[in-house]
């Protein structure tokens, strides 16, 4: 078993040197096929677990399954066909889901989408510590996650993520390998940038 496969993304066009954490991070679609133990996986939520948000209500919650658990499979199955390619081989599969009510008086947290990201962020970048790649799905049908795992209002799947160590790109079908050598790319600051004044629409 490989112990970890060592990929250089480029970043093509980074400006500044970032935060070491920050510039190995990126979006991986092979995964070695290497569990990941669950004092690991504990640490990677209790990152989020730490993230701040709107009056402190945490409004994110976690549903995983590690692979060889059955609800793993009924997590890979909500993915789309594009997604299913590649993220099972990933071991730990997690759906993101935002809980869209305040606990302190019921009603909508219209930051609830703004705190998951942010703590899908903090995530991510412990993961990239421990040397785990995070990939993010916004391919994965919502109704489906609900009813396997019975998810009811107030309760918004947000996104999914494959989580695992870098794996071989020369495993991946021919068409997902080639995109695995690009290099990371960004628009100009110079779109959503605004120092002082509002050029925007
Ligand atoms: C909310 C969200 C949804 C995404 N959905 C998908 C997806 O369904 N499939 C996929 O392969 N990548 C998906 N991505 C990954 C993005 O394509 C990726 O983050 C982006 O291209 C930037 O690349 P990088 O993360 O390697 O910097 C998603 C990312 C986010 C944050």
């Amino acid at each position: 078993m490989k112990d970890q496969v060592k990929i250089t993304k480029t970043k093509k066009g980074l400006r500044h040197p970032l935060q070491p954490l920050l510039e190995k991070r990126w979006s991986p679609r092979a995964f070695l096929d290497r569990p990941i133990d669950p004092d690991t996986i504990a640490t990677l939520f209790e990152a989020a677990r730490w993230a701040p948000s709107s009056y402190n209500e945490q409004p994110w919650c976690f549903l995983y399954a590690v692979r060889g658990e059955e609800a793993f499979d009924k997590l890979a199955d909500c993915l789309s066909d594009n997604n299913r390619r590649w993220a099972p081989q990933a071991p730990l599969l997690v759906a993101v889901i935002a809980k869209t009510f305040l606990d302190r008086n019921g009603k909508p947290n219209r930051f609830a989408w703004y705190d998951t990201g942010q703590a899908v962020a903090h995530l991510s970048v412990q993961a990239t510590s421990m040397d785990l790649y995070v990939h993010q799905m916004g391919g994965y049908e919502a109704d489906r996650l609900r009813d396997a795992f019975g998810i009811g209002q107030g309760y918004e799947p947000t996104a999914m993520m494959a989580v695992g160590y870098l794996g071989d790109p020369a495993e991946l079908p021919d068409d997902l390998h080639e995109r695995e050598a690009n290099p990371q790319v960004r628009r100009d600051p110079s779109e959503w940038l605004f120092h002082g004044s509002w050029t925007k629409g």
